[in-house]
């Protein structure tokens, strides 16, 4: 992601800090910040994008309040209402991207009841201390990356320049000769007062070998290294029926046995991506990446829960799952309001954590939801269908648009592809008018209706166009490509 702003309207957004990731601060982003980052991807929305912006602004202030205020201050919860395809999934995507604070996104259909098969709903605050630990564990990492790649150069040249004496022996070959040589070869205290020309020779050899390794020249060369292997091969014991359960007993088990070694020769690439992950383990120190991790999910967290519609009880919600429904919505209730969640790292209170939800609504109501849980979400905000207008915008604009995809895919074989803009209208018309005739699945429309246009492009590529050339789409191409399947009701209904 870029960290560069746009400008909103006529205001100049300041720049982005951005960390040593390339990432901008979440925490640091004003709302017009994370609008403007939003606005890079998503056409339209604002209320939503204001909402979510204002709402993650929160969290950073309610940091900086003293501290008897800060525990009274809540998230401002929010639903997000929209029909489909209209960017609701999207925006949380895409937040998530801006990173810094831990982020979940869970789909509310996925779970059920306390006691049915299927995922519990802790089970989503356990999913949030995961990636917080993670975040914190990769910021971490990245602060000692270096040191720990010079410590793995060492660990290189040690196995790149085994002992002269004996065979070849690594170094933790047993022999306590082999070890001082060793000892020798690394610092440079022994070398000193070692027998000098042998010494001074292998030193040499060293900074040849260090050279070399520097510019990449040793990256295929052979070497021996030992590796720790996990004593409980791809076992991993957290079935779907013990979610509830709260760790992995492979991954337990796996701590409690002793661990086994085993040498194995890998190329020095490989090695040093081996060994800068055990140097890493060493220097980063995961007590505290936990403390962090926990304190982070607790006051920055947030839990997208998408497609929060699918457990609302609604009139035309047939029947038998309602009671389950209501059940998830029940179970929910404490964990929005605030509760307290085992997980494997510890307690975790989810009383500042923010909620995100995200439904269509097209059968139910937020009105459905259990009265309670409607409270927890105070802040509504609509997202609105998307018309002709924005297809364009949506085709053209977003970073990821579809079109420079297409564009990107199509560079790849050597060609290019080129599109009028009286094309892109037409592209826009055509989803458009297919979204009035059948159901209005909004951009997802131009989803189907590029992959058809572009079939036999994307086909007769590389054959048909040779190096360099251009393949021009003007809107006469997408009319003649899409007119017969438009027109004929049946076609149209299979293909877009
Ligand atoms: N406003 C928009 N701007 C840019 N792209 C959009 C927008 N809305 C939707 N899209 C595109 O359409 C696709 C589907 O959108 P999204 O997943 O956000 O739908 P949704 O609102 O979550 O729908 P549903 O209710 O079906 O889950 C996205 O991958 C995105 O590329
Ligand atoms: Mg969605």
């Amino acid at each position: 992601m870029s960290d560069e702003a746009t400008p909103i309207g006529e205001q100049e957004v300041p720049d982005l800090t951005a960390d040593e990731t390339g990432l901008p601060d979440f925490g640091e982003l004003t709302p017009r910040q994370i609008v403007a980052e939003l606005d890079q991807y998503i056409i339209g929305q604002d209320d939503a994008k204001r909402a979510v912006a204002i709402a993650l602004r929160n969290r950073w202030r309610r940091r900086n309040v003293e501290s008897e205020l800060r525990d009274e201050i809540l998230p401002n919860n929010i639903i997000m209402i929209g029909p489909t395809g209209v960017g609701k999934t999207e925006i949380a995507r895409r937040l998530s991207r801006l990173a810094g604070a831990p982020f979940v996104k869970v789909e509310a259909s996925k779970f059920t009841e306390v006691g049915y098969v299927g995922r519990d709903v802790e089970s989503m605050v356990r999913d949030l201390v995961d990636v917080a630990v993670n975040l914190v564990r990769v910021e971490r990492e990245d602060e000692v990356r270096d040191e720990a790649a010079d410590r793995v150069e060492e660990r290189l040249l040690d196995l790149l320049l085994p002992p002269v004496a004996a065979g070849p022996v690594g170094p933790d070959g047993g022999d306590s000769a082999e070890r001082r040589f060793l000892v020798g070869a690394e610092g440079q205290a022994a070398s000193e007062e070692a027998e000098d020309p042998q010494v001074a020779r292998r030193r040499r050899t060293r900074e040849k070998l260090r050279g070399l390794l520097r510019d990449e020249k040793l990256e295929d060369r052979e070497i021996e290294i030992e590796v720790t292997e996990s004593a409980l091969p791809m076992m991993d014991m957290t079935a779907t029926g013990m979610e509830g359960v709260d760790w992995n007993f492979g991954e337990v088990l796996s701590d409690m046995l002793p661990k086994r070694t085993k040498r194995r020769r890998v190329r020095v690439s490989e090695a040093r991506r081996i060994l800068i992950s055990e140097e890493l383990d060493k220097l980063v120190d995961m007590d505290e990446v936990v403390d962090d991790a926990l304190d982070r999910a607790e006051t920055m967290g947030i839990i997208f829960l998408d497609e929060i519609d699918k457990v609302a009880g609604g009139a035309g919600g047939g029947g038998g799952p309602d009671v389950s429904r209501e059940g998830v919505q029940r179970d929910l209730l404490p964990i929005v309001e605030g509760s307290t969640v085992q997980t494997k790292y510890g307690l975790v209170t989810t009383e500042h954590v923010l909620f995100i939800a995200a439904g269509a609504f097209h059968v139910s109501k937020p009105s459905d939801l259990v009265p309670e849980l409607q409270g927890r979400f105070p802040i509504r905000v609509e997202l609105e269908s998307l018309d002709e207008a924005d297809f364009v915008r949506i085709l053209l604009e977003p970073k990821n648009a579809l079109l420079s995809q297409y564009r990107a895919l199509v560079a790849t074989e050597g060609a290019e592809l080129e599109f009028t803009p009286e094309a892109i209208e037409e592209i826009a018309r055509i989803a458009a008018d297919v979204n009035q005739r059948m159901e209005n699945i909004g951009a997802r429309r131009l989803h189907t209706v590029m992959t058809t246009l572009l079939d036999d492009v994307m086909f007769g590529l590389p054959e048909e166009w040779s190096d360099g050339q251009t393949i021009r789409i003007d809107a006469a191409d997408v009319r003649s490509r899409l007119a017969r399947i438009v027109e004929d009701d049946d076609l149209r209904r299979y293909i877009l």
